[in-house]
């Protein structure tokens, strides 16, 4: 068995990737990371110090230089929180729908990119983790132990959004969700680097009308079947 197990999952928006990946690592005991909330924390530091996104040279520069801390989710000044940009908690700022409408665009500069990939590959050095993002098997770590990516149709991913805000009290229409998703997948599919796509190994799960237990039983019978831990999980 290898000394240090990395498992990728990919996919595009409300495929399922951080409910499901945290539960495998839940499963496993191993670090559960997700790398969309660095490229959002990113955005969110662009927005608030009023950078324009489309100035990839000014966007790049910034991300070199932003702290950003995520943690494990744990009570911050009295909230739970799971990310802070420059030592502040913007767990909520950064699931914002200003933030969601320029991150893809912020996040399709070569210079951002290779400052967070380089920090997700030393994180990914620490020790077993589940990865989740979009180019986490072709790109941070192509050498994953395993590398899943899920998939579901932009009309099924949009109501799981919808559902999603609905149930946290917030005012949503569906349609505008439903466009912003395939914006953001037409960006993250077409840019020139890391662009969105399963690597040429990853296992592709179809899940529209595939409860999230089910995904993961599946995940789980492929970390079993793939020798990588044992009588775990
Ligand atoms: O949760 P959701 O799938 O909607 O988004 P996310 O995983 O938080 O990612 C937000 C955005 O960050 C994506 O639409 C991508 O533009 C970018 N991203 C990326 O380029 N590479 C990654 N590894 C993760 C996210
Ligand atoms: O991380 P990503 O954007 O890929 O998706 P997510 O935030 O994990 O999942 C979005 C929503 O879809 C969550 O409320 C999940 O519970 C739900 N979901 C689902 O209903 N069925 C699945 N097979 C996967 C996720």
């Amino acid at each position: 068995m290898n000394s240090k197990i990395t498992i990728a999952i990919d996919g595009p928006a409300a495929s399922g990737k951080s409910t499901v990946g945290e539960q495998v690592a839940n499963r496993l005991g191993f670090l559960f990371f997700d790398t969309g909330i660095m490229y959002r924390a990113v955005t969110l530091a662009v927005l608030q110090r009023g950078i324009d996104p489309k100035l990839e040279d000014a966007v790049s520069q910034l991300a070199q230089t932003v702290q950003i801390d995520i943690l494990p989710p744990r009570i911050f000044d009295g909230r739970k929180a799971d990310v802070l940009l420059d030592g502040k908690d913007v767990t909520w700022d950064v699931r914002s729908r200003e933030v969601e409408a320029n991150v893809s665009v912020v996040s399709s500069y070569k210079g951002v990119r290779d400052a967070m990939t380089e920090q997700q590959r030393r994180i990914g050095m620490r020790g077993n983790v589940v990865m989740v993002g979009r180019d986490i098997g072709t790109v941070v770590f192509p050498n994953a132990d395993l590398k899943i990516y899920l998939e579901a149709s932009a009309e099924e991913r949009a109501r799981r959004r919808y559902q999603e805000l609905l149930h946290r009290g917030v005012s949503a229409e569906y349609e505008q969700i439903l466009a912003s998703t395939r914006q953001r997948d037409e960006i993250d599919k077409n840019r020139t680097i890391a662009p969105l796509r399963p690597a040429d190994d990853a296992t592709i799960l179809m899940t529209d009308d595939v409860p999230v237990e089910e995904v993961v039983e599946t995940i789980m019978t492929l970390i079993r079947e793939n020798g990588l831990v044992k009588n775990r999980g």
